[in-house]
């Protein structure tokens, strides 16, 4: 079937859905850290605890994350733009010089970040060209630090109305 919808047009419309914004990390099979950043969190269920993410299919690291039994959310802060940057480029080497604390599996979480989900791997979906990546929440811990906003392609700061 021929793409009726006009991806840039797509992109546009979707960016009126302002998000936080949150990094993902997990270890590969080798035992390396892996991190993307994801505005595609959501919850999912209360009962169980399930949230999820997706992830493109060609970034470097979904391979790790298809294959990680245990993942981190970590929920970013209006601080944590430049991190956020950081792990938004396709590659390896992203925890140089990154503040972190060892999670389940001995997975990396964020130093600083608003939220962290440490989550078991729940399911995943073939979702296009991205893979869904259902998580059950085991534990977390969260502060009142300001969450960071992504809105119509930029970084923004949420206001109370
Ligand atoms: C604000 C923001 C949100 C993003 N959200 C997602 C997302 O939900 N899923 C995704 O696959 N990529 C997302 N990206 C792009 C990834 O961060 C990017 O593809 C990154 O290169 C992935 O890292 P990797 O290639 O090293 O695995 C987002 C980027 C930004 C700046």
């Amino acid at each position: 079937m021929s793409n009726a919808i006009d991806t840039r047009e797509l992109r546009n419309a979707l960016s009126t859905f302002a998000t936080g914004v949150t990094i993902v990390t997990c270890l590969d099979a080798k035992g390396l850290p892996n991190g993307a950043t994801a505005s595609s969190f959501n919850s999912v269920s209360m009962d169980p605890p399930l949230i999820l993410w997706s992830i493109t299919k060609t970034a470097y690291s979904a391979d790790a994350f298809i294959n990680a039994k245990e993942f981190v959310v970590n929920v970013l802060t209006t601080d944590q733009v430049d991190l956020s940057n950081k792990f938004s480029r396709s590659g390896e080497d992203k925890f140089n010089g990154v503040q972190t604390e060892l999670g389940i599996g001995d997975v990396p979480m964020l130093a600083g970040a608003a939220t962290r989900f440490q989550c078991k791997t729940w399911a995943t979906y073939d979702g296009g060209d991205h893979e869904i990546i259902v998580g059950q929440i085991v534990a977390m811990d969260s502060s009142d630090k300001q969450g960071l906003v992504f809105y119509r392609g930029g970084y923004a700061k949420a206001e109370q109305l």
